[in-house]
This record gives structure tokens, C-alpha cells and sequence, in this order.
């Protein structure tokens, strides 16, 4: 159970395994690789807690590239959430070197958008972070329920 007075605890959910295509050319990790790995990561986590499919990229704070990965190391992706807007959503991000240890980058703030189908920000009705999958958009929940597929 989690104790509802404490404060959130990062999450490291995901797991990437540095292959050649993701080097750059000192032969370090690429940072365009990580925050694509980092943005995709952070929207599925808006989805989970926003329960919501259309979520958008909003703001990124300082990103500041601390100690690296070499190929074949594998990085660590934690998100936990620290505010809950009325159709926004921001995140705090880290990227750790499994092997080493060491942390790569911290992003402090990271702000997803929920928005309708016109593209304009919408309400998402949430106020704390959900451990579970209670959120997880009902269209899928629906057709898993029926053991149907997404046939029309
Ligand atoms: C997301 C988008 C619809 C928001 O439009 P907007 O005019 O900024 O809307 P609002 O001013 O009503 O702000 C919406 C929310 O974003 C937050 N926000 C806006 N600008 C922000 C900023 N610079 N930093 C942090 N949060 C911000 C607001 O606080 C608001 O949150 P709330 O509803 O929880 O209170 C619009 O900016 C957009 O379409 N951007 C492109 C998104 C995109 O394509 N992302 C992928 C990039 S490759």
C-alpha cells in the first residue's frame, strides 16, 4: 500500500540496451537517443495517469547531460509525478547508467498536455499519481473485457 503523506517514489519502469545506432561520434550514447526513449516513456506515463490517449509534449526544463553510456550498457528511465494540472501533467525524469550507476541526466520538470480532438488542452479530471491501471483509457478496456479486438 502506498502512504498517501509521503512522496511519490520514482518509478524505473524501462530499460534500454545502448546499441550502435544509438552512438554518437565520440562513441558515447546519442543524446537524441535518450530523449526520444525519454519523451516516449513520459507519454505512456501521461496516458497511465492522465487516462487519456491524447497527450502532447508540452515543456522541458534544463537538461543537463551529467556522465554517459558507452554500447552495450543499458540506462534506466524513472518518471514520477509532481503536479497534477487541469489538463496538464508534470514529471520529473531520470536517466541512470545501470552498470555504473551513475545518473546521466535529470529532467526537473517535464509537462504533458491532454488535449481534445481539435487539439486544444482539455480537462483530465485527475489530482494524484494511480499505481495501478485503473486509468488505462476505456476503449481498450472495453474490447479486452469482451475478449474482442478493435474490429469495426
Ligand atoms: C499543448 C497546446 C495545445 C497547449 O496550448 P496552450 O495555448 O499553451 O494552452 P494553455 O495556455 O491553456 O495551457 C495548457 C496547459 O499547459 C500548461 N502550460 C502552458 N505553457 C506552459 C509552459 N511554458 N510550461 C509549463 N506548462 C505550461 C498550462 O499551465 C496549462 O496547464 P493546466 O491546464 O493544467 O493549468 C499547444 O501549445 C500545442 O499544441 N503545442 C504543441 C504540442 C506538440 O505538438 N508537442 C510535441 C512537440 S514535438
Amino acid at each position: 500500500m502506498n502512504d498517501a503523506s509521503a512522496e511519490p517514489v520514482m518509478s524505473f519502469r524501462t530499460r534500454k540496451w545502448v546499441r550502435p545506432e544509438d552512438l554518437n561520434a565520440n562513441g558515447t550514447l546519442f543524446g537524441g537517443s535518450l530523449l526520444r526513449w525519454i519523451d516516449e516513456e513520459a507519454a505512456v506515463y501521461a496516458i497511465i495517469q492522465l487516462g487519456q490517449q491524447r497527450v502532447v509534449t508540452k515543456y522541458m526544463s534544463e537538461i543537463v547531460f551529467v556522465s554517459s553510456a558507452r554500447e552495450g550498457d543499458i540506462v534506466e528511465i524513472g518518471l514520477v509525478a509532481t503536479a497534477f494540472g487541469r489538463s496538464s501533467l508534470t514529471m520529473r525524469a531520470e536517466a541512470r547508467n545501470l552498470f555504473t550507476q551513475k545518473s546521466i541526466l535529470t529532467i526537473e520538470e517535464m509537462v504533458f498536455v491532454h488535449v481534445d480532438e481539435q487539439g486544444r488542452p482539455a480537462p483530465h479530471g485527475f489530482t494524484e499519481i494511480t499505481y495501478d491501471r485503473d486509468r488505462v483509457p476505456a476503449r481498450h478496456r472495453a474490447s479486452e473485457a469482451e475478449g474482442t479486438s478493435d474490429r469495426s
